[in-house]
């Protein structure tokens, strides 16, 4: 106990020095992780705890988003999209992992740096449109609101609050309040709001959830412009298949973990190209890959499988357990 672990003398055979050796390899392979991406989340959990009761809404998910990206999440309800935005907007802190934007580590931040990393590194967007917006200030007193806070000149804020609406194509909207603008302008009034302190990242959980599908469209576009026209990286969690449009990469998660990616070779444009998606599954780092349920459904796959190795793809084959449980015809109600 107590004792450190040689460095000069090399014995490899010492398990002292081994898993010495083994912590330190592990220690730079999470320094190492993400080196470069904007958004870094490394084997993050968040274990909640209500009346004795344990959920754990992210359990060990990775997530890489580079720096002007735009990509979707999307998942079941219940998956843990929501509580992976409340960490990443800095709102709530996981139970363990680490999570880095922007160069900021936000399991480490002090409730100044937090406030800091609020107001200048992340803007958000939420579902209900009356979080978003203050319901007794017009859209531009709105976006100035955030500008003020932070100490912005009257002049500056003003020009910057009528240049974002403009873009977003709010123009009209300037002088009115929330109560006076449809659920769509209320909504890309919102993504003004979120832009004007220039953050790098912005998150928006739901943003068409209370709209109808044309209305969708716009906010998707909006938030589109927002990461074409001025860099911001985008993360967008939504059911609404049509955000499709505005994104390249849709990373599904499943029980708190990353599960599938849908990458998108090209979006339409003006040429002739044909889009084209494929699905890949997430192999994270312990080398854990989640098989889809209507993959293993139909062969019966449960508990052990067998895996084979080929010269250019590994085989998944139903287990001993598993076929048994197939070939089982008198016990019906097991078939499940
Ligand atoms: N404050 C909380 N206290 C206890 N459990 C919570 C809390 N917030 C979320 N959960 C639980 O954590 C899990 C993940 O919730 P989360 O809100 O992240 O899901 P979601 O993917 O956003 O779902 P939805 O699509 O319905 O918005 C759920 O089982 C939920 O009940
Ligand atoms: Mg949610």
């Amino acid at each position: 106990m107590g004792s450190v672990p040689s460095r000069g003398g090399k014995g490899g055979s010492s398990p002292r020095t081994s898993i010495a050796d083994l912590g330190a390899e592990s220690a730079r392979h999470h320094r190492d992780f993400g080196a470069g991406s904007l958004i870094v989340c490394d084997r993050l959990v968040r274990i909640y705890v209500a009346a004795g009761i344990e959920v754990q809404a992210l359990q060990g998910l990775d997530l890489l988003v580079d720096e002007g990206e735009i990509v979707a999440l999307v998942g079941a309800s219940g998956s843990g999209k929501s509580t992976l935005m409340n960490i990443l907007a800095g709102l709530d802190a996981p139970t363990a992992g680490a999570v880095r934007v922007a160069g900021n580590d936000l399991a480490a931040m002090s409730a100044r740096q937090r406030l800091a990393y609020r107001r200048r590194v992340v803007g958000f967007v939420w579902q209900q449109t009356n979080r978003n917006l203050l319901p007794y200030l017009t859209a531009q007193q709105n976006a100035e609101l955030p500008m003020r806070l932070a100490g912005a000149r009257p002049r500056a804020r003003r020009e910057r609050a009528v240049e974002l609406l403009e873009l977003l194509g709010l123009g009209e909207c300037l002088h009115r309040r929330p109560d006076q603008m449809s659920g769509g302008e209320q909504q890309r009034a919102a993504i003004a709001v979120a832009l004007t302190n220039d953050p790098k990242v912005l998150l928006a959980d739901e943003p068409t959830g209370e709209l109808d599908s044309v209305t969708a469209a716009e906010v998707f576009s909006a938030l589109q412009k927002a990461n074409v026209e001025l860099g911001v990286t985008v993360l967008i969690v939504t059911h609404d298949p049509a955000v499709s449009s505005v994104v390249r990469r849709v990373v599904a998660i499943r029980d708190g973990r990353t599960s599938t990616e849908t990458l998108r070779d090209t979006l339409a444009g003006d040429g002739e190209v044909v889009p084209h998606a494929v699905e890949y599954a997430v192999l994270d780092r312990a080398g854990r890959l989640q098989l889809p349920r209507e993959m293993t459904e139909p062969l019966g796959m449960r508990g052990l499988v067998r895996l084979e190795a080929e010269p250019d793809h590994i085989g998944v084959w139903p287990g001993q357990r598993s076929a048994r449980k197939r070939h089982r015809p008198e016990n019906p109600g097991e078939s499940r």
